[in-house]
């Protein structure tokens, strides 16, 4: 089975602009399904991923660097590698079909598995953490900003009543229909996801050269609205140009958003 199948390839591929023996930073390298097409086209790469096991499982390439790492630290890495400016910068963002298919990363409400949810097993809490833990309106409030769930707080309630949870299906078992609005609600908190994104994009602007590229791929409706205010405020400020004035949608309710630095 394929690690992850790629979203919106082609169109990413294009934003990016990719030129032979240009740099590039692939802030998401999962299973290096983008990244190899930027090496194909000549392209050198600096990949970083926060999962060690997704790190481990991409192919060794000519032309591509891993490091694992939090894209927060962005700025940071680009600087200890002494790569940058670049060319273009890609987020595809949270997580691949390989993370979600393996059962003991707890990230799915299909199979059984502990209930963890961190990509990076140095994150101080798991899912079960949070689930156990939380009070009942902090609960609420997490199903329903990151889940957009309806039924929030009877979800919170019940969770509370029958806690502690250990596994993906003492979850599911509570949020039944809602379980993959609530499971992804979960991730985006163990993860910290939101705040990455808005530390990760001012960051990504900086190391751009000139006509730099800045191409993100998100999945869910708060991350779009974190890159398009972003986008915004750079283009207010006559930084960048904005490439898509409307996202460009894909598979997975993928919308991809591009900039151009000034
Ligand atoms: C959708 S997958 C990327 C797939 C990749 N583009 C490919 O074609 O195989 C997202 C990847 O980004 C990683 N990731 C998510 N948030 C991250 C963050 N804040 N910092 C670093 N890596 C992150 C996940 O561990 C996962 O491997």
């Amino acid at each position: 089975m394929n690690y992850h199948n790629p979203v919106l390839l082609q169109e990413a591929i294009a934003f990016l602009a990719v030129q032979p023996g240009k740099r590039y930073i692939d802030c998401t390298l999962g299973g290096g399904g983008h990244t190899a097409e930027i090496i194909r086209r000549g392209g050198l790469v600096l990949g970083l991923d926060q999962d060690p096991e997704a790190l481990s499982a991409c192919p060794e390439l000519e032309g591509l660097t891993k490091v694992q790492s939090n894209f927060i630290h962005l700025s940071e890495v680009a600087k200890k590698y002494n790569w940058y400016p670049v060319s273009g910068i890609l987020f595809d963002l949270g997580v691949s079909s390989h993370q979600i298919n393996s059962s003991q990363r707890g990230f799915s409400f299909q199979t059984d598995g502990p209930l963890d949810m961190r990509m990076d097993k140095s994150l101080p809490n798991t899912a079960a953490d949070l689930v156990n833990q939380l009070p009942v309106s902090q609960l609420a409030i997490l199903f329903k900003d990151f889940g957009e769930i309806p039924v929030a707080k009877m979800l919170a309630e019940k969770i509370i009543s029958t806690r502690p949870l250990s596994t993906t299906m003492d979850l599911a078992k509570i949020t039944k229909k809602w379980s993959q609005q609530a499971f992804q609600a979960l991730r985006m908190a163990v993860n910290d996801e939101l705040n990455a994104l808005k530390s990760g994009l001012p960051q990504a602007y900086e190391l751009l050269e000139p006509s730099g590229r800045l191409v993100v791929i998100s999945f869910h409706s708060l991350e779009d609205r974190v890159v398009k205010q972003s986008f915004k405020s750079l283009a207010d400020q006559k930084l960048v140009t904005i490439l898509t004035p409307k996202p460009v949608i894909g598979t997975k309710n993928a919308k991809l958003r591009a900039l151009s630095k000034i």
